[in-house]
């Protein structure tokens, strides 16, 4: 059965960002915050949008379908907005608030892989650096680059499959990872080396050209 029905977005937004120093989802990038790039393509592709928020921004006006209070983990945030997501929704995309320069382009594509028949779709870019496991300092491992792709948001699921893979409570650093461990087909699609996810102040400077 190919999921046909609505497409619903649940995009990320309440973590505390450590390592950038602040909340990076609410700076400044051009005219606007980081978060209103990254909520401009999620509306554009689909039929509503779940935002996912810290406890005390739940109260913000945003201009979305829903927004929820997110968790400790990005994966019990991603629960959070998933509980919000209609039940006729048929896909469901994920996408991290910090990834502003996601095109509708690259929603667009994750959704009609999945409308084609995967459980799950994730942008994927080749590896340009050679990737070793370490333990304690000590190359356990050289790992073959031709194998390896990195992973961005946004990532479309079929919905059922999407809540069944949260519904252990699992964790993990994408939602690809939770439905590859519950057996499903999660599928690449070409990712976009410009859709970078601001992680430190530096990666901002180069959004700020991106989006230009
Ligand atoms: N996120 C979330 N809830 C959490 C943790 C993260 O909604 N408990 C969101 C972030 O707001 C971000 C996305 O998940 O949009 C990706 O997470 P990450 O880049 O790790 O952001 P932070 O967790 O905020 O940053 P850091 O890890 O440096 O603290
Ligand atoms: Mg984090």
């Amino acid at each position: 059965m190919e999921p046909g029905g609505p497409v619903w977005a649940v995009v990320v937004a309440a973590g505390s960002g450590e390592r950038f120093g602040a909340r990076k989802q609410y700076a400044a990038l051009a005219d606007r915050r980081v978060l209103d790039w990254s909520l401009a393509a999620a509306r554009r592709s689909t039929d509503g949008v779940v935002l996912v928020v810290p406890p005390d921004r739940a109260g913000d006006d945003e201009p979305v379908d829903a927004v929820v209070t997110g968790g400790a983990t990005r994966s019990a945030s991603v629960r959070a907005g998933l509980a919000a997501v209609p039940p006729d929704a048929a896909v469901v995309v994920v996408h991290d608030a910090a990834r502003p320069a996601a095109s509708a382009a690259l929603f667009e594509a994750v959704i009609a892989a999945v409308r084609a028949g995967a459980d799950g779709a994730v942008p994927g870019v080749p590896v340009v650096d050679t990737i070793k496991r370490v333990h304690d300092g000590r190359v356990v491992e050289t790992l073959d680059r031709r194998e390896l792709v990195a992973v961005q948001t946004p990532q479309a699921f079929r919905a059922s499959v999407l809540r069944a893979a949260h519904a252990g409570g699992g964790d993990a650093t994408d939602d690809g990872a939770l439905v590859e461990s519950a057996g499903g087909r999660v599928v690449i699609v070409p990712g976009d080396p410009d859709n970078v996810k601001v992680t430190s102040r530096a990666d901002l400077d180069r959004l700020a050209a991106v989006v230009a």
